[in-house]
């Protein structure tokens, strides 16, 4: 038995006039690595920003473990366990790695230790003392996954995390994604690049134009792929 984690029902989206999600269906099961492909502006981003209730413009229905989101203010999301890694990642420029760190409150039991995070990523340590400035986009990406793992989050949401990176640092985030999935975190995943999301997702969703196409499982991904690159344009 799986049960529904995050479960999206008939969301609909807009900013000001312009309607972008038309009924978007979602289910993340506990434990799951579930992927969101789609070509740019079908949508991805607003999705994920409507369950984190950084989009307010929203019908529909988002439930959390039960609970309804869309009832909730935006500082309370995150103590309901779930972490948001947006696509410009976060980073505060003028705040050491370790200060970034810091920042966030532990919202509930569980979260990593400092220690424990720097086990995770030794490169941070390294970097402990550096402005958020000086960092990589490697680094910048590491740093906002291990700030939200000191919260207790066990939701992890993640805005295209390999974006702009080296094959190196990109193989790296696969890593420590697969460790926190073993470790039973439960991951939403917006992601373009095929080859990182096969080796992680259970499960994947098509967005197209504000509405979800297809959904197939990660054992399906194979015999779909080339149809999915003309869809997606790659
Ligand atoms: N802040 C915004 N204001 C107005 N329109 C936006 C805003 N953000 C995104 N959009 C529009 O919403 C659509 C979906 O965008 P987005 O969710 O970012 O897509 P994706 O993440 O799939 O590339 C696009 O047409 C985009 O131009
Ligand atoms: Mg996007």
């Amino acid at each position: 038995m799986t049960s529904a984690m995050l479960e999206i029902r008939g969301l609909n989206a807009w900013y000001g006039e312009s309607h972008v999600l038309h009924g978007v269906d979602l289910v993340v099961n506990e434990g799951e690595t579930v992927t969101v492909l789609g070509r740019n502006g079908a949508g991805k981003t607003t999705a994920l920003k409507s369950v984190v209730g950084l989009v307010r413009q929203r019908t529909g229905s988002i439930t959390f473990k039960g609970k309804d989101l869309m009832g909730l203010p935006l500082h309370h999301v995150a103590r309901e366990g779930i972490g948001f890694v947006p696509e410009d990642r976060g980073i505060y420029a003028s705040l050491t790695v370790l200060e970034n760190l810091m920042l966030p409150p532990q919202f509930t039991a569980g979260g990593l230790s400092i220690k424990d995070i720097f086990k995770l990523f030794p490169n941070l340590e390294e970097r402990k003392s550096s402005q958020g400035t000086k960092l990589s986009g490697g680094e910048q990406q590491m740093l906002a996954i291990a700030r939200i793992l000191r919260t207790g989050a066990r939701f992890l949401i993640l805005d295209e995390p390999t974006e702009g990176l080296s094959p190196v640092i990109v193989q790296r985030i696969g890593e420590i994604l697969k460790t926190l999935r073993d470790d039973g975190m439960t991951v939403l995943l917006v992601e373009q690049n095929f080859r990182f999301a096969k080796r992680l997702a259970d499960r994947f969703y098509v967005m197209e134009d504000g509405l979800i196409s297809e959904t197939f499982s990660a054992t399906e991904l194979d015999s779909r792929m080339g149809a999915l690159q003309t869809m997606l344009g790659v």
